[in-house]
């Protein structure tokens, strides 16, 4: 039986995190995942991209350590390294990435770089291996909304993206509204489960036209009604049940249409805000017996280096190599971006 072991490694926010992505004759087995969130940020309210840098170089080798330790393995015993190359904060990518470079060149071992957003539309797969592509797969983080049509593995045809802020970005810019720490997503969720619904009337921007996306306006619009509120204790839970569920129904309509224009079986939720089970569960709902929802659960949806193992897996298992000079980068398409 061929055993293979990927060690992960994913900091391009403020997530130190390693893995170690066992695959026996191409079955994965995770067997270690260490996540280290930084608290730092929290009272600032969003990343500060410098303080993120220095506590991913204070924490890389001991995350590392552990997840190899968790696994019950050495690093020799490693057969290839996936990093997170981009896109995220260059500094704290580089953080990770320089201390992938470093072990694959000690041991001898293949290195990968990966595409964060590859990575989350691998997710879902360590728990659901059976699932593959073709399907539509709605990838919403903290940075990033895209509506794709997975044909196969490295073959994603974009299909719509946000124009302005990030779904993640709209609940943790409510969240400070409503005075919740960031990153607010799971807050709201659960406030938003004690509100009653239908008291705030919230734009639904471009529902129906197109595949793109647009918060902005939905957040101008709680804006001007926190401000508006005489009573903010008591509007509170109320405002955020309204902003979910604006925000939801633009992004379960979309995905939903082009699941079914497409013909595809399966909706994958990917990133951090797929998290959110309002959303797993309208979307369900919508798709009916069409289309099945494939989601993974929150520890894998968040940013976590077991994704990163998974994508580099199949990449490594192609025969795909990076070379030592690769270099960390801010944005860029995901590779093998179709374009019409
Ligand atoms: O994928 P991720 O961990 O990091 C990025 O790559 O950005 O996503 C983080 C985002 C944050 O904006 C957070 O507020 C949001 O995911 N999030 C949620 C929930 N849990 C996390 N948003 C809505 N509902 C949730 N339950
Ligand atoms: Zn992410």
């Amino acid at each position: 039986m061929a055993t293979r072991r990927i060690l992960g490694i994913e900091t391009s926010c403020d997530e130190t995190s390693a893995a170690v992505l066992r695959l026996e004759d191409g079955r994965p087995i995770l067997d270690s995942l260490v996540i280290l969130s930084q608290d730092v940020h929290r009272i600032f309210g969003g990343v500060v991209p410098e303080l993120a840098s220095r506590e991913h170089l204070r924490t890389i080798g001991p995350v590392v350590d552990r997840a190899l330790a968790e696994a019950g393995i050495g690093a020799t015993q490693l057969d290839g390294i996936a990093v997170t190359a981009g896109p995220g904060l260059v500094g704290a990518l580089l953080v990770g990435l320089m201390y992938g470079k470093g072990l694959a060149y000690g041991l001898g071992r293949p290195l990968i770089g990966i595409h964060h957003h590859e990575g989350h539309l691998f997710a879902p797969t360590l728990e659901d291996p059976r699932l593959a592509p073709p399907f539509v797969a709605l990838l919403v983080s903290g940075g990033h909304t895209l509506l794709l049509d997975v044909e196969a593995w490295g073959r994603y045809r974009l299909l719509g993206q946000t124009q302005d802020d990030a779904a993640g970005e709209a609940f943790d810019k409510v969240g400070t509204l409503l005075g919740l720490s960031y990153p607010a997503g799971a807050a709201i969720e659960r406030l938003a489960a004690t509100g009653t619904p239908g008291r705030f009337t919230f734009p639904r921007p471009m529902l129906k036209q197109g595949w793109h996306f647009s918060f902005s306006g939905l957040k101008t619009a709680v804006l001007r009604a926190v401000r508006a509120s005489d009573d903010l204790e008591r509007d509170r839970a109320d405002i955020a049940r309204d902003f979910q569920d604006a925000a939801i129904d633009v992004l379960v309509e979309k995905t939903a249409r082009a699941t079914l224009e497409l013909g595809r079986d399966t909706a994958v939720l990917a990133g951090g805000v797929a998290c959110n089970r309002a959303l797993a569960q309208a979307l369900s709902a919508r798709l009916g017996s069409a289309a099945r929802v494939a989601t993974a659960s929150p520890r894998l949806n968040t940013d976590n280096a077991a994704m990163i193992a998974a994508a580099g897996a199949w990449r490594l298992g192609l025969g795909e190599r990076s070379e030592f000079t690769l270099e960390p980068f801010d944005s860029g398409p995901l590779p093998g971006l179709l374009r019409d």
